[in-house]
């Protein structure tokens, strides 16, 4: 593991490891609710690789270690028959990397700070990373095209809505975006059987 901090370094590696995230405490859920808000400034304060870990797994991280429906491991969220479809990037100053929850390891996929690309508007450069929710219908083979498009979106909005609730938890601010440009995103993540459904920007509240 290296010791720097990967959410603020130039420097991509192919595999970061994230250190543990910590699956207990937090704010009280209904103290969370109160808080949940959609914010478009970000201030410039850091976000560390501890909190990358805690935010990555709040989303769409591994809560249980079981085989169910063909997959490995449940998550924190459900989805229509256990696809499993979503795939979480995250935009970092040294590139653009895969999220794996089983091995709780982000993968280099671009190298390069792209994180005004996560989004249309202006606030995602001001952002300290962003994540982009893709949904990967190849893994939802057993689905007619009108059934993928349908339940990806639903499945998707569980996701947001964790960042969402641990962003409130940690005094973070976030924004669910579907403004955001879906040719350049597929071109940069190079998607194929897949579309870009949603960019979370996350960075340092203002508290007022
Ligand atoms: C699916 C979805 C897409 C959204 N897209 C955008 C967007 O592109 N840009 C933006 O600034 N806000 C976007 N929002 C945030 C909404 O504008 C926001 O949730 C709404 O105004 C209610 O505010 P609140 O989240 O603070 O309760 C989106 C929200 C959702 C659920």
């Amino acid at each position: 593991m290296d010791t720097y901090q990967i959410t603020e370094t130039k420097n991509c590696a192919p595999v970061f490891e994230l250190p543990e995230p910590r699956m207990s405490g937090g704010m009280p859920l209904m103290d969370a609710l109160q808080r949940r808000r959609s914010h478009r400034e970000f201030l410039g304060g850091r976000i560390s690789d501890q909190q990358l870990s805690e935010l990555l797994w709040a989303a769409y991280g591994i809560n249980k270690r079981i085989e169910f429906r063909g997959k490995m491991g449940m998550r924190t969220v459900p989805t229509a028959k256990n696809h499993q479809e979503v795939e979480v990037y995250v935009f970092l100053p040294s590139g653009i990397y895969l999220y794996d929850a089983l091995e709780n390891t982000i993968k280099l996929v671009c190298e390069g700070d792209h994180r005004a690309s996560a989004g249309n508007q202006a606030f995602f450069s001001e952002a300290a990373l962003s994540l982009c929710l893709v949904s990967d219908f190849s893994k939802m083979d057993t689905y007619t095209e009108d059934k993928k498009a349908f339940y990806s979106g639903i499945d998707v909005g569980y996701v947001s809505q964790n960042i969402y609730m641990y962003c409130a938890s940690e005094g973070l601010a976030t924004v669910a975006c579907g403004s955001i440009d879906r040719d350049l995103l597929h071109k940069l993540l190079m998607l194929k059987d897949a579309r870009a459904m949603l960019s979370h920007p996350v960075g340092g509240l203002e508290i007022s």
